[in-house]
């Protein structure tokens, strides 16, 4: 399996580190009691006035439907999620429960629970790639969404493969390092907008 841990200026948690987005996925399947537990830690994530906006929509690579849920991708991600072993589909519900009202914290909920899922997997030696670059349509079609939710993201999750038995272009993109901006590009001080926090001057 292919590792890429970050490079971190700061410690972390190991398995914030360790989760990363890979492109080439190994054909292992993932355990039922795997799946039960990523979603597991999805529910347990915090959401405004604990409305849980979040629904998923499973697709297992070795059901007949898998041809349908990559249609729903966009080519540059169909080719290489077509090798995961399950395909989620996530959507936020738009309104609130509780009175009606628009949900407007109903996507960082969803990221949220996403995000609790990924390190949930990522302690169980998985990976999971988001990705934005999806047919809305096609899946709100495709999975009968009903028009008080919004379909938002899809998720590749499997087993990092090995990048050396891939083909050019995904082996390169797993294999070049990760990088993000620093934190004080980031992380803001009371002196206001675009000024880094005091922790870093
Ligand atoms: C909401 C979201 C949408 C993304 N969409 C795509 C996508 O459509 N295709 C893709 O290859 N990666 C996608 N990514 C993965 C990001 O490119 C990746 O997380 C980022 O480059 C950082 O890499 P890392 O996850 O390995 O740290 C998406 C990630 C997020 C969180």
């Amino acid at each position: 399996m292919n590792h890429k841990p970050a490079p971190v200026s700061e410690p972390i948690l190991d398995c914030l580190k360790n989760r990363w987005s890979p492109v080439v996925f190994d054909s292992r399947p993932v355990d039922l009691s795997v799946i039960k537990s990523i979603f597991e830690a999805a529910r347990w994530a915090a959401s405004c006035f604990n409305e849980q906006p979040w629904r998923f929509i499973v697709v297992e690579r070795d059901s007949v439907d898998f041809g349908n849920a990559i249609d729903c991708l966009v080519e540059a991600n169909q080719v290489w999620a077509k090798d995961a072993p399950l395909l989620v589909f996530t959507a936020v519900a738009k309104q609130l429960e509780r009175n009606g009202n628009p949900n407007r914290c109903a996507e960082h909920d969803l990221g949220l629970a996403v995000g609790n899922l990924s390190i949930q997997a990522t302690a169980h030696g998985l990976s999971v790639h988001q990705m934005g670059g999806i047919n809305l349509s096609k899946v709100r079609l495709t999975y009968q969404i009903p028009d008080n939710f919004d379909p938002v993201t899809a998720l590749a999750i499997g087993y990092a493969g090995d990048p050396t038995q891939a083909p050019p272009g995904l082996s390169e993109r797993d294999a070049s390092p990760r990088s993000r901006r620093p934190n004080e590009a980031t992380v803001f001080g009371s002196e206001g907008w675009g000024q880094a926090a005091s922790y870093w001057v």
